[in-house]
């Protein structure tokens, strides 16, 4: 006689009854051996390192924006005690950003298969009746629902907003920012309930050697299937698969944060393969000219005026004029919060604090709220701290690369800051306003 097709999903419930269709909620619903303390164990504790890494680098990008500064820098104006920790974002070292947020994107990317897996380890716990024995049960249930759909929106809000851009209702960073506090706090309370078991379990393995006692072990594991299926693959090979994976999306999209040769490698994001140009000014960029409407003719030489308003007034400068100030050269790399950043370029242009002297603020620069030209998107205007406009190497800079500047990267000038996210290095700027905000 042959197997039944569905072996295990039909379960006779008597003598002479019919047999009838087991249920998710019924334990012998699910049947993969691989199942197991040991398997949820072991990518728990690479979610415990790693989210928590996640966790840290997400609030580090808040803190770049400054939203403390001023209001059209905080994307997330009704944050309340949760911005207890922003701080000024430092100057330097000048790939700080760079790194911070190359690391949050691409580590997000990487563990999308151990979260799926651990998810998927753990499954039929989530399907288990009665939803609630008593109200300590119910709550610690109410903490997994935020726990696992906080994890699924963290991580696929994240996919999506580097993938497509800005596809969500409103801004993606509100939706991500409270959002990731949420999973955070169902994230600590599991993993304090949880990671005294899973390292006990790892290490236990780790002594007694392989899956040696496998089925003695599968009596005392309430993860493991009560009635599994012949193994096809090993526990340990299923968790190769997952870790294959993982490194496989890590080595398609780390290139994009590393940026030269590398990029090439980065063909899972959409700004890695290639450099779109080649020459002076053939490096990524997130929006072009035409995408933020800016018109050649408000940026030609007869029409545009850079204002700059202070202290002391309001002075207009063309950009012959702005030429014969006090040139100078910074190497700086753009870092998105995409997560794709460029090499360092080298950017030409006046010193943001010769222009803060300008207007009354010699020696004593204060912070500077700039505008763009640009019509559409988000960070049209973006502020900056004195810090930030007080360090030598921020420019309004007017060429990369010994050339000029683009269309899309911001011609006729553009900021450009050490250390500071993509999107406070306002293009096509038109106006500068130094005093405190
Ligand atoms: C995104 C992060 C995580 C999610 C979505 C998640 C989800 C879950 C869920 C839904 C369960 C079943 C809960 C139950 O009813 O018992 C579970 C069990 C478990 N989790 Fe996690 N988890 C995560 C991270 C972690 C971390 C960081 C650890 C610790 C290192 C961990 C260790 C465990 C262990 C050992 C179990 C099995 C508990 C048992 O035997 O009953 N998990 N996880």
């Amino acid at each position: 006689m042959g197997r039944a097709p569905f072996p295990g999903r039909f379960a006779a419930y008597g003598r002479g009854m019919p047999d009838l269709p087991r249920l998710p909620t019924s334990p012998g619903f699910w049947r993969s051996p691989l199942r197991g303390r040991w398997f949820t164990s072991v990518l728990g504790l690479v979610l415990l390192g790693g989210i928590t890494v996640l966790f840290v680098t997400g609030l580090v990008s808040y803190a770049a924006y400054n939203p403390n500064l001023h209001p059209v820098n905080d994307t997330t104006p009704d944050k309340g005690i949760l911005g207890f920790y922003l701080f000024p974002w430092p100057t330097g070292p000048v790939w700080l950003y760079r790194f911070t947020q190359g690391l949050h994107v691409t580590l997000g990317i990487t563990l999308v298969p151990v979260l799926l897996a651990k998810l998927w380890s753990v499954v039929p716990k989530l399907f288990t009746l009665p939803p609630a024995r008593s109200v300590a049960h119910a709550l610690e249930r109410i903490s997994l629902l935020l726990l696992v759909g906080g994890g699924l929106f963290e991580f696929t809000t994240g996919v999506l907003n580097i993938q497509l851009d800005y596809v969500f209702p409103g801004s993606f960073y509100p939706l991500h920012f409270y959002g990731a506090w949420v999973f955070f706090a169902a994230f600590v309370a599991h993993a304090v309930l949880k990671t005294p078991a899973a390292v006990r379990t790892v290490r236990r393995r780790l002594r007694e050697g392989d899956e040696s006692n496998e089925s003695n072990e599968r009596d005392a594991d309430d993860l493991a299937a009560p009635d599994p299926d012949p193994p096809t693959v090993s526990r340990r090979g299923a968790l190769w698969l997952v870790g294959g994976g993982s490194l496989l999306l890590f080595l398609t999209t780390v290139g994009q944060s590393l940026g030269g040769p590398f990029r090439r490698t980065a063909l899972l994001a959409p700004h890695g393969g290639a450099d779109p140009a080649g020459g002076p000014n053939g490096f990524q960029i997130n929006k072009t000219a035409a995408y933020a409407g800016i018109d050649a003719a408000e940026t030609g030489e007869e029409a545009w005026r850079l204002v700059v308003t202070g202290r002391t007034g309001t002075v207009r400068l063309s950009r012959a004029q702005l030429l014969r100030l006090p040139l100078h050269s910074s190497s700086l790399p753009i870092a998105c919060v995409e997560g794709w950043s460029t090499a360092d370029q080298w950017w030409r242009g006046v010193r943001l604090r010769d222009l803060a002297a300008l207007v009354g603020y010699e020696g004593d620069p204060p912070d500077v709220f700039v505008e763009s030209l640009q019509r559409h998107g988000a960070f049209r205007r973006a502020a900056l701290r004195a810090n930030q406009v007080a360090d030598p190497r921020s420019l309004l800079a007017l060429y990369v690369n010994g050339e000029e500047l683009s269309p899309d990267h911001g011609h006729p000038a553009r900021v450009i800051v050490p250390a500071a996210p993509g999107v406070l290095n306002t293009k096509w700027v038109a106006r500068l306003t130094f005093g405190d905000l």
